[in-house]
């Protein structure tokens, strides 16, 4: 069974529904606001868990975060990490169009009080078996990284939102990157996507590359394994966590052995499952739903996959 130490930050997601994002220098009022449980933390321990992981969280929950605490713990996440801080948690302040997509502005709040002798107390109590996952939405990512290495744990990161921080982290002990093109072209320091993955191996030879290209679909490589996948044709309410479900439901896969076409199968029904119901870590679906899907096609058939831009 996939086994996963997830650093990953929580946040209150303060979701605003609009018929267009607000512009720079407009005031104007949202239709509905709702408080959800998300942090790209969050969203993908509770992804890796319904997907049937066992996952541990680490990460500081603030004075005004119980409703975190409940929503990993009801999805059978272990807590015994957990620690709690005075200072607000971490959020986020969401809009949501009417074409489900989204932008996001995050205040880190508890998420950026991660210490040395926290990662290390942390990683003692895990052991030495399974995979640690950092997204870039806490402090101290590189450390994380640095040891979970010398533990012997395998490690992932999602980087994003990505930021400067990123090229300071020591990426050589990085099993798994999962980035879209935009953080992906950054960080390989690429201007053509075609580029990306090449050169990541090239420089990088021991890392495995997730790349997700929204509409287009996604493309993996691990070793001298590839694949690559579409989407499906489903109607889109809100896109938030959907690429945090993708990300969990492909690394519980692919840490269990399963190839990466298969992996990616069963991310892609997943995260098309996510974007029909509002909310983060609550649209993220159940094993049995997704497995069903695919197995039924309720979801349509899937399209190819989208190409290089
Ligand atoms: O990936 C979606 C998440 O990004 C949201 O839940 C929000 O909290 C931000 O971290």
């Amino acid at each position: 069974m996939a086994r996963i130490l997830n650093f990953g930050s929580l946040n209150l997601d303060q979701v605003y529904r609009v018929d267009a994002f607000v512009q720079p220098g407009e005031t104007k009022s949202s239709r509905s606001l709702e408080t959800h449980c998300g942090g790209k933390g969050l969203n993908q321990s509770v992804a890796a868990a319904r997907a049937g992981a066992e996952v541990w969280h680490a990460g500081i929950i603030g004075c005004d975060g119980e409703m975190l605490y409940d929503k990993l713990n009801e999805n059978g996440v272990n807590l015994s990490q957990i620690e709690r801080s005075a200072a607000v948690s971490g959020h986020a302040i969401i809009q949501v169009d009417d074409k489900g997509q989204n932008c996001i502005l995050l205040y880190g709040g508890t998420n950026q009080e991660l210490t040395e002798d926290y990662i290390d107390r942390v990683l003692k109590a895990f052991g030495s078996d399974g995979l640690v996952l950092v997204q870039n939405e806490t402090n101290l990512v590189g450390s994380v990284i640095e040891r979970a290495h010398a533990a012997g744990l395998q490690v992932a990161i999602n980087a994003a939102p990505m930021d400067e921080k990123v090229f300071s982290y020591p990426l050589e002990f990085v099993d798994w990157l999962i980035v879209n093109e935009i953080e992906g072209a950054s960080i390989a320091k690429c201007t053509r996507e075609d580029e990306i993955l090449p050169t990541l191996a090239k420089r990088y030879p021991k890392m495995n590359v997730l790349l997700t290209l929204g509409k287009r679909g996604a493309i993996c490589m691990r070793g001298s394994e590839s694949a690559k996948s579409g989407i499906y044709p489903v109607k889109v309410v809100d896109t938030t966590a959907a690429g945090d479900t993708f990300l969990g439901y492909f690394l519980t896969e692919a840490l269990d052995g399963k190839s990466l076409s298969d992996a990616l199968a069963l991310a892609t029904v997943a995260s098309s499952l996510c974007v029909q119901s509002m909310g983060a870590a609550d649209s993220v679906p159940q094993r049995k739903d997704t497995l069903s899907a695919l197995e039924t096609g309720a979801l349509g058939v899937c399209g190819e996959w989208g190409g290089w831009r």
